[in-house]
């Protein structure tokens, strides 16, 4: 291989691998999680955190959250094994309902960008989500909405 083309694949490379990387992180593919009222708590199963493919557990990221009284719906993140951030995709700007991608929420409408934790990185927004205290059990995942 000459210098020149040597050069030139490692680059394609190096920008290749991050670039896939993110796109893979955002076609996670959109899924509204079953979920169950229990008093002031959204239930949902741990295992919506999951499903199989061709004899293989693949595992999802996060999860939404809808029921018929809610405009907006709630992201469910899984942080780490059992600790879970669920935050509400409402934009604190004026008001879109946020888009999940790429470890964020994007605003489609002015670009504000918050974390999964529901905290702003770029505005113009500049309040943070709305954000629900969660709990677990040995099979569940409660969202605390008092
Ligand atoms: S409504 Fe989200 S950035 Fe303006």
């Amino acid at each position: 291989m000459k210098r020149r083309k040597f050069i030139k694949t490692c680059c394609y490379s190096a920008i290749g691998i991050p670039l896939g990387a993110t796109l893979l992180q955002s076609c996670e593919a959109i899924y509204y999680a079953t979920t169950t009222k229990d008093a002031n708590r959204l239930v949902v199963k741990k295992s919506e955190f999951w499903y199989t493919k061709k004899d293989k557990r693949v595992n999802r990221s996060f999860v939404l959250v809808k029921t018929e009284s809610m405009e907006f719906p709630i992201c469910l993140y899984k942080i780490d094994v059992d600790v879970y951030s669920a935050s509400l995709l409402h934009c604190t700007h004026r008001g879109c309902e946020l888009n999940v991608g790429g470890g964020i929420y994007g605003c489609p409408c002015h670009g504000s960008e918050f974390s999964v934790t529901g905290k702003v990185l770029e505005g113009p927004a500049d309040r943070d989500l709305k954000t629900f205290k969660t709990e677990i059990d040995h099979e569940n995942i409660f969202i605390l909405r008092a």
